[in-house]
């Protein structure tokens, strides 16, 4: 992108402050677009695709506007993880759970949680996917900058099966296991 800067400056500006236009909304037959997220491991901080996680596989993928707040903290994420052997099965090889914080919150959450080991904890944290995938939130007004719509989504082999967001981020019944277990 040119600001019209001096020699060099276009160069330096990167991705995230480039002035997109928004991304539709990802709706129910349509494949996850390719992206990355960062995912603790033994050995610290890693990358892991959208390909990695979801080719060939059956997957739960559930979204949260934070790591620690009230209603994810104690319904969604619980939700998923009293029904985790439930969603098991019905044939679902992957429980993952996304937010636009950074790894080491998420990894924080996994463990007092104590979803560590069930549900996938993946970052988000400059909100790429959820900005990918059209389903950003702006929580400026409440100083929580950009984060992502609390939804759920069943996925099948990457693709799209079935898609329920939440219209309040302090809601989460559209988007709750309970929902997307009747699903399958
Ligand atoms: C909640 O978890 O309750 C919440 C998260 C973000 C914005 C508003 C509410």
């Amino acid at each position: 992108m040119d600001f019209g800067g001096a020699n060099g400056y276009k160069e330096s500006i990167p991705n995230a402050l480039s002035f997109k236009e928004p991304v539709m909304a990802i709706t129910a037959g349509s494949p996850l677009p390719h992206a990355k997220f960062k995912i603790m491991t033994e050995t610290g901080p890693a990358e892991i695709s959208t390909d990695e996680l979801f080719k060939g596989k059956k997957a739960v993928l559930f979204a949260v506007p934070g790591a620690f707040t009230p209603t994810c903290t104690n319904s969604h994420l619980p939700g998923f993880l009293h029904h985790a052997a439930d969603l098991k099965a019905k044939g679902v090889d992957v429980i993952a759970c996304t937010s636009v914080n950074d790894v080491f919150v998420m990894d924080a959450w996994s463990k007092a949680s104590g979803a560590k080991g069930t549900i996938t904890f993946l970052a988000d944290g400059n909100g790429d996917f959820a900005k990918a995938v059209g389903l950003e939130l702006d929580g400026a007004p409440i100083g929580f900058g950009i984060r992502s719509k609390r939804y759920a989504m069943f996925l099948d082999d990457g693709v799209v099966k079935k898609l329920h967001v939440e219209d309040t981020p302090g809601t989460a019944i559209e988007s709750s296991a309970e929902k997307l277990l009747s699903d399958l």
